[in-house]
């Protein structure tokens, strides 16, 4: 299946000059939906992966997903004032302003393994974020798996530590 022409680019949103990657229109296709899922499912499989974690909104759509077909239990990682119990707090950089994401501070046992899965790699700014929220509270991060990777941001360079899977690239 041809992943990318699935997916909605809109120019100058939400800013002039941005290509945005719209994936609602790719969600929206139960069998797009479901082979993104497979896909990501397929490189996690011989990771023995124990929790998916994703920061909201987005990674909750995809994340949550692959949680449920691969068995295991999914993290979510929110914006400010969301989670109710002792957070961890990180802020970061994006590429259009900037934003501050938390984790429950008991939500991931010592040495446990994280995938974190996300539908886009833009600076990395996002997922670093989850990286260090993860390994401050114990949890050992073991792969990074997006929908999207926008190459030209070079996010993957910030990354090299960590196994890092991306389904539909662009260049611009
Ligand atoms: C978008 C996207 C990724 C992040 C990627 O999230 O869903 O999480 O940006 O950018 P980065 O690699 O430069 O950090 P956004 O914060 O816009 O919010 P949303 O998921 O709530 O829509
Ligand atoms: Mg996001």
């Amino acid at each position: 299946m041809d992943i990318k022409s699935k997916i909605r680019v809109i120019e100058d949103f939400p800013e002039k000059g941005i290509s945005f990657k719209d994936i609602t229109t790719l969600i929206k296709d139960g069998e797009a939906f479901q082979e993104v899922v497979n896909r990501i499912v397929d490189d996690l499989k011989a990771r023995e992966v124990d929790y998916i974690a994703g920061p909201e909104a987005r990674g909750f759509l995809l994340g949550a997903a692959v949680a449920y077909a691969l068995g295991i239990g999914f993290i979510p990682i929110r914006k400010p004032g969301k989670l109710p119990a002792e957070t961890v707090k990180h802020e970061y950089e994006l590429e259009y302003g900037n934003n501050t994401l938390e984790i429950h501070f008991d939500a991931i046992e010592k040495g446990k393994k994280v995938a974190i899965v996300d539908d886009l790699l833009a600076t990395g700014g996002t997922v670093l974020s989850a990286v260090k929220l993860i390994e401050s509270i114990g949890g050992e991060v073991v792969a990074l798996e997006f929908l999207i990777e926008l190459e030209f941001l070079k996010g993957r360079d910030k990354l090299s530590n960590y196994h890092t899977n991306s389904l539909v690239k662009y260049d611009r």
